[in-house]
């Protein structure tokens, strides 16, 4: 199964990408995970995307058109979070699948309105030594700061001041949301209410996947 996770910062990719990929045992792909580690690794990649993620801006298609060529596994289901977010990155994901025989199954539309994610992100606390997700009202830690999973030190996101995350929406407004039309057209996107909490919103997930609906 290979499916494709859109919407709008914040929007709780992520989050969810995290729990059904360990459900369905699907490997989970995600671009602003590879991008941050680069980052934080100094590789060239991470070098030329740092000023772009800084400024809430996307990173060009060449770069992530090569990240993705490299990471994309070659068989086993995956989930893509964050990937693709211009429709040149969606012609190029078209044409690898096709490549290699395989079939895009689903696109998930994760819909949110611009205030709610300024409050998730705002409120989100990620760790800095595995990278697990949490949020001070909606999911806190079971202690103050620190991981759950790891122990590691819970950190705000560089690209979570609310500058940067109006910045972003505004990106993923105009370069990102033309992939709406794109997969309606392709007849693969499904719409979620992302407004609802992570339980209903993975019941909702396991129910198209399992039952189609
Ligand atoms: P990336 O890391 O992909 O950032 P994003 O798309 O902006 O998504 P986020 O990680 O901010 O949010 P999310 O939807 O995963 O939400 P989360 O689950 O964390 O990309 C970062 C940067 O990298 C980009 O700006 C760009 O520069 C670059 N980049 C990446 N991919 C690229 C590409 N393909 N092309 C070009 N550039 C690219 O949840 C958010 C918060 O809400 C958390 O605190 C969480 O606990 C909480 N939460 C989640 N679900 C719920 C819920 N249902 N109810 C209440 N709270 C919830």
């Amino acid at each position: 199964m290979i499916v494709v996770f859109l919407g709008p910062p914040g929007s709780g990719k992520g989050t969810q990408a995290k729990k059904l990929s360990q459900e369905l045992n699907l490997s989970h792909i995600s671009t602003g995970d590879l991008l941050r580690e680069a980052v934080k690794k100094q590789t060239p990649l991470g070098l030329k995307a740092k000023e772009y993620m800084d400024r809430g801006e996307l990173v060009p298609d060449s770069l992530m058109i090569a990240l993705i060529e490299e990471v994309m596994p070659k068989e086993g289901g995956f989930i893509l979070d964050g990937f693709p977010r211009t429709v040149p990155q969606a012609l190029v994901l078209e044409d690898m699948l096709n490549r290699h025989g395989r079939n895009l199954d689903k696109v998930f539309l994760f819909d949110l309105s611009e205030e709610v994610v300024v409050e998730r992100l705002s409120g989100r606390l990620t760790c800095s030594q595995c990278g697990a997700v949490y949020h001070k009202k909606y999911n806190p830690p079971k202690q103050e700061g620190i991981c759950d999973l790891c122990g590691g030190k819970l950190i705000q996101r560089e690209d979570d001041k609310e500058e940067v995350i109006r910045k972003r929406y505004r990106v993923y407004a105009e370069q990102t949301k033309p992939l709406i039309e794109f997969y309606q057209e392709r007849n693969k996107l499904t719409r979620l209410d992302a407004e609802q909490d992570i339980q209903e919103v993975n019941r909702k997930l396991l129910e198209v996947l399992k039952n189609g609906g």
